[in-house]
């Protein structure tokens, strides 16, 4: 056994000195320094780690490493597996983020529900009552699952219920109301949520329990708490919305065992969240009129392609700075496709506000959005509608070239799955001459001015 000793962490940097002083000095905070007895000479990860057991420090050969598949748990919804890489890993510690109200607790204690059916599941809430968490388990006719529920904020208190119930699978809810005895300061400090969730992190691995941890955002959108809380789990993910939007999506931002980038669709109802299989079909306003401004694109998020429809509004600006406002696309990006707009295609929008909308509340962070979002700027600015058969992606470079991105024909193959009918994508992405994809009819474009002509042809 290790010997236990005392270090001093800042509540405000998180970093640790081997003894108290009154400012600390990574981040130069005053009286922000407070006593934490820990076991090892190591980092919280590695704590958590070396708490697992059974790693020794003797270097093993590759081919001896027994590469063996993670056992995985069915979380009892489609889109939540996928989104975890195929169900929930054994032993690994997955943190969900997002705004208040938008269905974490909800989607947990369905899931949760779903998964005591085959394994012991604690459920561990340190926001509401017992009372609260059973009546909207009630409501959410899960009222007869095998769910173990306990209403606790201390982390020790938890994993002994933990082992009591030998429990396969732990939510916790949340994060940042939970505390450790072992540091001294209160809950949602830095320090004690680092050290509540290495230990946490440490009992998942020893035991092989599977984690789910909730976790708050800040207004920035990013889970409360130094960056350090997303470096100890396997797996991040974050709830996306629109607001007063019923859809949720579920980002994994970051997945040990599966792809990052990979999303969950979801509907909140009054029975709670519901899957969605065919994501296409719901971010697609159809207009009844063709509108200007207005163009679908083929995004590919995580393993799967999706139609999202892009708007943009292009008006007189009376500021001297001209407004340029995104949402759901990269903001900076949008400054430097319109230079490029100006330079390559002759249309300058300096006395222009300029706003790019990704309809439903699905954030695209590819540049594959960049076509699209040029060729609405553009149909906004000059009042023309551009057909509503027509799809467009492609990368704008700053040349005025248009780049391929990856998975060209499956983003062509959803496209026409959904019966559009033309699509001007980069050449490179573009079936040879003479083919067509079911019925699609594909421009392929190499300048942004060929883009601009076909867009009207
Ligand atoms: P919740 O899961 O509590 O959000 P979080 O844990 O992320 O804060 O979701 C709360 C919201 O969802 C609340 O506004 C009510 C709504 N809701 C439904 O519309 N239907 C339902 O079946 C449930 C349980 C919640
Ligand atoms: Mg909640």
């Amino acid at each position: 056994m290790a010997k236990s000793r005392t270090v001093f962490v800042c509540s405000a940097c998180g970093d640790e000195s081997p003894k108290w002083q009154g400012q600390c000095p990574a981040c130069g905070a005053w009286n922000t320094l407070s006593a934490l007895h820990v076991a090892a000479r190591t980092e919280p990860r590695a704590r958590a780690v070396a708490a697992a057991g059974g790693e020794s420090a003797a270097a093993r050969s590759l081919g001896a490493v027994e590469a063996e598949e993670a056992a995985r748990v069915p979380t009892g919804s489609e889109e939540f597996d996928r989104v975890l890489g195929g169900g929930l890993v054994v032993g690994s510690v997955t943190l969900i983020g997002g705004d208040p109200g938008i269905g974490k607790s909800t989607l947990l204690l369905q899931s949760a529900a779903a998964m005591a059916a085959r394994v012991p599941v604690l459920y561990a809430t340190g926001e509401e009552s017992l009372r609260q968490v059973g009546l909207r388990a009630r409501r959410l006719g899960l009222g007869d699952a095998p769910l173990q529920l306990l209403a606790e904020t201390t982390v020790e208190r938890v994993l002994d219920a933990a082992r009591a119930g030998a429990a396969r699978v732990m939510v916790v809810d949340s994060i940042q109301t939970m505390a450790t005895e072992a540091a001294d300061t209160s809950p949602g400090s830095v320090t004690q949520l680092r050290e509540s969730a290495a230990r946490l992190v440490a009992h998942a691995k020893s035991s092989g329990t599977a984690v789910l941890l909730i976790g708050h955002v800040t207004k920035e959108g990013t889970i409360a708490g130094p960056r350090v809380l997303e470096h100890l789990v396997d797996t991040v993910l974050y709830f996306e919305s629109d607001v007063g939007s019923r859809y949720r999506v579920v980002r994994a931002v970051k997945n040990r065992f599966g792809a990052a980038n990979e999303i969950g669709v979801f509907a909140m109802t009054e029975q709670g969240l519901k899957e969605v299989k065919n994501p296409s079909a719901i971010f697609l306003s159809r207009h009844e009129q063709p509108v200007a401004g207005s163009l679908v694109m083929v995004t590919r998020e995580g393993t799967r392609p999706m139609l999202v429809e892009v708007q943009a509004l292009v008006d007189d600006s009376r500021a001297q700075n001209p407004r340029r406002v995104t949402v759901g696309l990269e903001g900076n990006r949008l400054a430097l496709l319109l230079a490029v707009l100006h330079r390559h295609g002759g249309i300058a929008l300096h006395a222009h506000d300029v706003f790019v909308n990704v309809v439903g509340g699905v954030r695209v962070g590819e540049t594959a959005a960049d076509l699209p979002a040029v060729l609405a700027a553009v149909s906004s600015l000059e009042n023309r509608p551009l057909s509503q058969e027509l799809i467009a992606f492609g990368e704008l470079g700053l040349a005025g070239e248009i780049r391929p991105v990856p998975f060209g024909e499956e983003r062509l193959r959803e496209a026409a799955k959904h019966g559009f009918r033309r699509a001007i994508v980069p050449r490179a992405n573009a079936p040879r001459k003479g083919t067509s994809i079911d019925g699609l009819e594909v421009f392929g474009v190499t300048r942004l001015d060929e883009a601009l002509a076909a867009a009207k042809g």
